[in-house]
Formats: C-alpha cells, sequence, structure tokens
C-alpha cells in the first residue's frame, strides 16, 4: 500500500480517521477527523470523501460525518462476537426479567472489556456501560472475570500498571489485585461494590467455549441489593449460554 509523505500507510490513516469516534464522539466535521488523526486537511477530505463513497462513513445534511452503517454490517458478519451475542440473548433476558437490573455481556479487547449487549430495565439504577463501550480490567466485574482467566502475559502487563482509580473503591494496588485474580479463579464469580460508582454493585461470572472463558455476564445492581439473588440467576444463564454454544458447534 502507498506510503505518504510522513511515512504513514493509506491502511493507517483510514484507521486512525475510523478510531476518531468514539462512544461520546459520534458526529464531527471533516476537519475536526483531520485534527484528531494527525492528517493535513486534502489528506482527510480526500479519504473522509472515499469512506463516504464505500458506506463506511456517512455524511448528514450538515456535512458532518459519523461512522456509517455498513462498517457494522461487515463487522458483524460471521463474527465469533456475533455468534456470542445470539447464543447470550435469551438467557440475558431472564436474568433481566428475574432480576430487574441492567445485564451486559463483555469480551476481552485490547486490554479492556468491551461490552457486546446490554439489556436494560425502566427501573434500573445506574450504570455507565454502553454497547460498544468499554471498561478498564482491574475496576469493572466483567474485566475482573476477563482479567483472572486472561493469558498469562496480558494478567502481568495489567498488574504491572498503572491501575488508575475510577472511584474510592477501585483496586489500586497491583498486590492486591493479584489476590484478588486468583480469588476469581477460585470462587468461579466477582462482587465488585463501588468499583466503578459508589451507588453500585458489579456482579459478572465467566462464559466458557471450548474450554476458555470467552465472554463475562454481569448485572450492575444498586448498592444496597444484596448480591445473592443476581448471581444465582447469572450462574444459571451462564450455564444455559454455555449449552447454546457446545449446541452451535455440532
Ligand atoms: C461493574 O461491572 O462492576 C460495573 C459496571 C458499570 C457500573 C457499575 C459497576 O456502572
Amino acid at each position: 500500500m502507498a506510503n505518504s509523505a510522513s511515512g504513514d500507510s493509506m491502511t493507517e490513516r483510514i484507521v486512525r480517521v475510523l478510531e476518531t469516534f468514539t462512544s461520546e464522539r459520534t458526529v464531527q466535521t471533516t476537519a475536526e477527523i483531520g485534527r484528531r488523526a494527525e492528517l493535513p486537511s486534502s489528506s482527510a477530505h480526500r479519504i473522509v470523501d472515499e469512506l463516504v463513497r464505500a458506506g463506511l462513513l456517512e455524511r448528514d445534511e450538515d456535512h458532518r460525518i459519523r461512522l456509517g452503517l455498513r462498517l457494522w454490517e461487515l463487522a458483524l458478519r460471521g463474527s465469533t462476537a456475533l455468534r456470542l451475542r445470539q447464543a447470550a440473548l435469551p438467557h440475558m433476558e431472564s436474568v433481566q426479567a428475574a432480576v430487574r437490573e441492567h445485564t451486559q455481556l463483555a469480551v476481552l479487547e485490547q486490554d479492556e472489556a468491551l461490552f457486546l449487549e446490554r439489556l436494560s430495565h425502566p427501573q434500573a439504577g445506574a450504570n455507565i456501560t454502553r454497547v460498544a463501550g468499554r471498561l478498564p480490567l482491574h475496576a469493572s466485574s466483567s474485566g475482573l472475570v476477563l482479567l483472572a482467566h486472561a493469558p498469562l502475559a496480558l494478567r502481568e502487563r495489567v498488574l504491572a500498571g498503572p491501575l488508575r482509580a475510577l472511584a474510592r473503591e477501585t483496586i489500586t494496588d497491583a498486590a492486591v489485585l493479584r489476590r484478588r485474580i486468583a480469588d476469581v479463579r477460585r470462587e468461579g464469580f466477582v462482587v465488585a461494590p463501588g468499583s466503578i460508582e459508589q451507588v453500585s454493585t458489579g456482579v459478572a461470572v465467566p462464559i466458557r467455549d471450548a474450554g476458555e472463558v470467552v465472554a463475562a455476564l454481569s448485572v450492575v445492581l444498586p448498592r444496597e441489593t444484596p448480591p445473592g439473588p443476581a448471581l444465582a440467576a447469572l450462574k444459571q444463564a451462564a450455564s444455559a449460554i454455555e449449552a447454546a454454544l457446545r449446541a452451535d458447534r455440532r
């Protein structure tokens, strides 16, 4: 692929353009994209125009740019995330109906927990997770499940820090986190009060496919709610999702 004067390839520049979009920043002008992707204005306009023509970006009547639906379509096609989400969804609905709080499905992605799905309830409490949003592994209940079962090199990388505090009770001490990881591996679940927000408790369990932990299923409870019933519902759903994934392999 042809390189620009600055030496970066066209693929790298396209990736930088796409990565300027975040869950908080979903709409931008081409000039903003160019500035954030550190591209000369002419390159930014050319790349954005080409991506709009290909449907990977969309331009509205005010000439503002957002990620294109085609990108979502291509990304989901045959992806393992879609298979997991489809296997999980009916059982997430059961958890959500029983617990009446937010229910999430997360996977490990580049040293963070990436949320594939979230079901909410009209009366559910606070929750900062977003579909296609991320949370740090050491802080969220889902993240702690995924971290505890991650490859050793990744675990050590996270333990080496920095372990940023999201709330007063986030684990920021590597020795404490190491003990917590051992507990999660032994007990098979996480109850994390106040780790993300003082007002809530994250409860999460692992989901295995072919013997490997591939996802975490979690609920976010108001801090005063006892976690027992949610944990029981999560464990039951995790077994059912694992059975669905097994059936899907046959
Ligand atoms: C958690 O998984 O621990 C968690 C996630 C989102 C929140 C609170 C807790 O808002």
